[in-house]
């Protein structure tokens, strides 16, 4: 079996230095204060090094600051000090084709009700510009890739709540990214269905080889995911912990009751604990 190592040239390096983002209050008209009035500090001093291709778990207590770091990764807000930089990198040999830097994925699907399936995968490429034809063929395969081949004609209202999130997973994926970016994706879903996505990010990712970094309060779904987790503390947002699973390339099911895996859901927590969750 390949290496993540080995399979990492779709993804991209991102590197976080010293990143720190602090919200204004506002005052009773919604007014922002002037300069040097007190904000709510939510990231203080965020230094990461995601390696091009890694599968990288946030880890963090509710309201630390995970989505906000999340939306600095993908250039949606601006840190106060410090930088997020995504940084492009060649694949060998050309991947073929053009590329996004980055796809995010909500913990809502956000898809557009009057529009089929198939038009709700294509967004992206039509927001770009790309003609009909490229852009029915690329949402088709990425529907495929999903396993939702055969719901193109359908409309959001006629989906699961797990069929939604594949849809907004397909249009993340429309675009060939190379960082995926995931905000709690599945924290709405059934356990049956969460961890059968679960199942799906990770073979899309090891077919794939984008960065992905996933957002998470579940520690157990951080520990099955992932390759490396990182453990915020309760708000202001800092590192705690940054561990690099020992846990098989593969996963499975069966995994979930391995000492193995016990041992990292235990670390996890006790990370999350020592981090004042
Ligand atoms: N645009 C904003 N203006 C003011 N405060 C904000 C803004 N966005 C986030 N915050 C504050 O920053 C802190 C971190 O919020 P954030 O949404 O990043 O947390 P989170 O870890 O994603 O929480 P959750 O797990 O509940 O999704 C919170 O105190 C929140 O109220
Ligand atoms: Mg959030």
């Amino acid at each position: 079996m390949q290496t993540n190592r080995a399979r990492a040239s779709g993804g991209v390096r991102v590197r976080l230095t010293g990143v720190r983002r602090v919200f204004p209050v506002l005052d009773d008209a919604g007014r922002a204060p002037g300069d040097g009035a007190p904000g709510v500090i939510a990231i203080d001093g965020i230094d990461l090094d995601i390696a091009p291709g890694a599968f990288v778990a946030l880890l963090g207590p509710s309201g630390c600051g995970k989505s906000t770091l999340l939306r600095l990764v993908a250039g949606l807000d601006r840190a106060d000090a410090g930088a997020a930089v995504v940084e492009a990198e060649e694949a060998p040999g050309g991947a073929g084709g053009a590329r996004a830097p980055l796809a995010y994925v909500f913990q809502d699907a956000h898809l557009l009700p009057w529009r089929s399936v198939l038009e709700n995968a294509a967004l992206p490429l039509e927001l770009a510009g790309a003609p009909l034809d490229e852009r029915r063929a690329a949402a088709r395969a990425a529907l495929v890739q999903v396993g939702l081949a055969d719901a193109g004609a359908r409309y959001p209202a006629e989906l699961s709540g797990g069929m939604r999130m594949r849809v907004s997973l397909a249009r993340a994926l429309v675009t060939r990214p190379r960082l995926l970016l995931l905000d709690e994706p599945f924290a709405a879903l059934d356990e049956l269905t969460r961890s059968r996505l679960d199942d799906e990010l990770r073979a899309l990712w090891a077919e794939l080889g984008m960065t992905v970094l996933f957002v998470t309060h579940s520690i157990t779904e951080a520990a099955y995911l992932a390759e490396r987790a990182v453990v915020l503390s309760p708000r202001p947002a800092r590192v705690v912990a940054d561990r690099t699973l020992s846990l098989p390339d593969r996963r499975t099911a069966a995994l979930r009751t391995e000492p193995a895996f016990a041992r990292e859901v235990r670390a996890l927590q006790e990370a999350l604990e020592s981090g004042g969750a």
